[in-house]
């Protein structure tokens, strides 16, 4: 007996069967199709073959060793007292329309129930999926898979990511072979080491053609990944919670949610509906149709050296600039002089600010700038008058190895998040405070599913007490930027790293799941605190210019020819933002490895912009063209190249592009493509189009 459910629309068919009442399998999933569900769940039977067992294990979406199923399964449970068991479900009740399926199993002999869910969104086209295990009497969950994919045959690598502090979004491409990549994220955080995702592009797919499907899981205290080749050849797609990580036995468990998609547009194809659900679904914008502010964030300017007078002056700087927000960084509280101490003690800092904030508030507003403020409210350190009062709060041992001075908070503890909510509560009441920049600086000293859900709880909390709060979720940079995070905030900061040569790679990788709305980009100092790289104002403008822009650089020290650039840069994003901020960032396939290119296009196709990056010399001697995609192949372009003014004199030839707008169609800029400038390494070029 077979059942079968589909979910999709014109771009992408999904369809899951049971057969016999065992847990449903995905039997197809890619390019719509019109066939008969149970038609196809037919046609999808293996054969058995010599050495194997008489009858395949499902590939299930929660795949049973009760089954006899080889690989990695689904789940890993046992009774309270440590047991482990294997259980083995039967449909008991599916709830099925358009757009949504959801699944009851049952095992009566070990009183469990399992339950996934999968809703298809049609105008994002993004499949979302969790599960749940409930028992009857506490059992030990050491991991649950949110339902488990199948991935693609016809497929050679894929791609998952790495990284590190100043270093986030380092793609991985890894061959699939028999047997398991595994990627287990102890870490109790996002982390900058492992962001939660996956891409698998099918054999020939790039960026801007061919098959591609991407799975990301949005929980922000660590995750388990499989992608497992079985010895029969199929292949398995897991993500959940780490190993372990639900430290107590317990009736409920629950998985993140699954964020899946499929594309015949290549990665990018997959990246626009990442994009667009997390911009229109997922973040809970106190007004959605409020322009992003140009951003001001003080901490190059001065780290832990506040004052008042250097703080104004800075803020009179930033706001000729064009900055909107004001961010007071690290150091206005406790006893904060470096980051050796105070954390916990959200009071603020007597010495550095005799009649508090309002008076720097005040001016910042009488700039006519928003006022934002830092808060770490996860961490304490040992040199605080909180762990003096409550030492008992820290998470894990009190001999733990600290990680930059600090310490952990038990964020599963009511008193803790009462306590936090409590200070973050009195500052944003005492003076008008409409965003809270959460930083998150260290490694879990025990990983700890309970911690993240603590975080959520008070960020659900906050977010009720004070909706119109925006938040960025900071961890040293990336290292919190997953779905989970961005349920409760609003942007993020990409990376510690603003040296444009570094953000240009890490914001064309991070566009795979961000849109620009999300993704802070600051302006740095002429030479990064970071690399020690010295970049023309130029480049660290486009840069920046490309997400959602701000400074990060003291004002007050920037030459009159770099504010003026920054000024004109500045002044174009503010121009475009109202269609940019809605706008598709597609990347590009260059066919010169030392540029980095992407294509934002309007919702409506009417207008994109370009940019260009020119990373390092190229091997050859003139560009390569450069090749758009996602254009109307019929319709016909007015391109113009926005900054010719940044031509160097080596580039010396009589190309059209040089001299002004050119028109020509979508299908030459899709297949041959744009005769660039030749020009230095570490620029940009930034290329205007409109569908006339
Ligand atoms: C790490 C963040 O990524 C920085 O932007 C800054 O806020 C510091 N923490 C402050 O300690």
């Amino acid at each position: 007996m077979i059942q079968t459910w589909v979910l999709g629309d014109g771009g992408q068919s999904f369809v899951l069967a049971s057969f016999h009442d065992r847990l449903p399998q995905v039997v197809y999933w890619g390019p719509a199709i019109d066939d008969d569900a149970d038609t196809i769940a037919a046609a999808m039977a293996l054969d058995v073959g010599g050495g194997m067992l008489d009858a395949i294990p499902d590939l299930s979406i929660c795949p049973e060793a009760s089954q006899g199923f080889a690989g990695q399964p689904g789940l890993l449970i046992a009774k309270a007292d440590g047991t482990p068991f294997d259980p083995r479900f039967t449909l008991a009740g599916v709830q099925a329309d358009h757009d949504h399926v959801a699944f009851t199993y049952t095992d009566a002999d070990h009183g469990l129930t399992y339950e996934a869910f999968f809703t298809f969104d049609p105008e994002t086209r993004m499949i979302t999926a969790r599960a749940t295990i409930e028992a009857e009497t506490p059992v030990r969950v050491q991991y649950l898979a949110a339902p488990v994919l199948p991935a693609p045959q016809l497929a050679d690598e894929m791609i998952d990511y790495a990284g590190g502090w100043i270093n986030e979004f380092q793609p991985n491409r890894v061959p699939w072979t028999a047997g398991i990549r595994m990627r287990d994220n102890r870490t109790g955080r996002t982390g900058h080491e492992h962001y939660p995702a996956v891409l698998l592009p099918e054999r020939g797919a790039t960026h801007t053609q061919g098959n591609a499907y991407a799975i990301h899981y949005g929980w922000s205290g660590g995750h388990r990944m499989i992608a497992e080749e079985l010895p029969d050849g199929r292949r398995q797609v897991q993500f959940g919670h780490a190993m372990g990580t639900q430290l107590v036995a317990s009736t409920r468990f629950e998985t993140g949610p699954l964020y899946a998609v499929f594309s015949d547009t290549g990665l990018n194809g997959c990246a626009v509906a990442f994009q667009r659900h997390l911009r229109d679904r997922i973040i809970k914008w106190p007004d959605a149709d409020r322009p992003r502010p140009v951003h001001y964030n003080c901490w190059e300017a001065i780290y832990f050296d506040h004052d008042m007078e250097t703080l104004k002056s800075i803020a009179d700087s930033a706001a000729k600039l064009g900055a909107e927000r004001f961010v007071l960084d690290d150091g206005w509280f406790g006893k904060r002089d470096d980051d050796t101490t105070s954390l916990g003690d959200w009071d603020v800092d007597s010495r550095k600010y005799p009649d508090g904030l309002g008076p720097l508030v005040d001016h910042i507003h009488g700039l006519g700038m928003r006022f934002g403020i830092w808060f770490e409210p996860e961490m304490v350190n040992p040199d605080s008058d909180l762990y003096r009062a409550h030492p008992d709060w820290a998470l894990g041992r009190a001999d733990q190895t600290l990680g930059r001075y600090q310490m952990v908070l038990d964020m599963s503890k009511v008193e803790v998040r009462d306590y936090l909510f409590d200070k973050i509560a009195a500052v944003l009441t005492d003076i008008d405070v409409d965003y809270i920049k959460w930083d998150h600086n260290r490694v879990l000293p025990v990983a700890d599913a309970a911690q993240a859900q603590g975080y959520y709880a008070l960020l659900e909390r906050l977010r009720g007490a004070f909706p119109d709060t925006e938040i960025e979720s900071c961890s040293s940079g990336g290292g919190r930027m997953d779905f989970g995070a961005l349920s409760y905030t609003h942007r993020v900061w990409l990376s510690d790293c603003i040296d444009p040569v570094e953000r240009l790679r890490q914001q064309a990788e991070a566009a795979q799941f961000l849109p620009l709305v999300v993704t802070g980009s600051h302006v740095g100092a002429h030479e990064s605190h970071t690399t020690g790289r010295q970049i023309d104002i130029h480049m660290r403008a486009w840069v920046a210019s490309q997400r959602h822009m701000g400074f990060e650089m003291d004002p007050r020290f920037i030459s009159d020819e770099d504010a003026a650039v920054l000024t004109r840069v500045t002044t174009w994003w503010k121009e475009n933002r109202h269609w940019r901020e809605k706008a598709d960032i597609l990347r590009l396939d260059t066919a010169d490895a030392a540029v980095i290119a992407e294509q934002q296009v309007a919702i409506d196709g009417t207008r994109f912009v370009v940019y260009a990056g020119h990373l390092e010399a190229s091997k050859q001697n003139l560009p390569r063209p450069l090749r758009l995609t996602g254009l109307d192949p019929s319709a016909m372009y007015r391109v113009s190249l926005l900054n010719i003014d940044e031509r160097p004199p080596q580039s010396r030839g009589d190309i059209p592009l040089a001299k002004g707008p050119i028109e020509v169609s979508g299908q030459f800029l899709m297949h041959h493509g744009l005769s660039l400038p030749w020009s230095f390494p570490q620029t940009m070029w930034v290329i205007e189009g409109e569908r006339i």
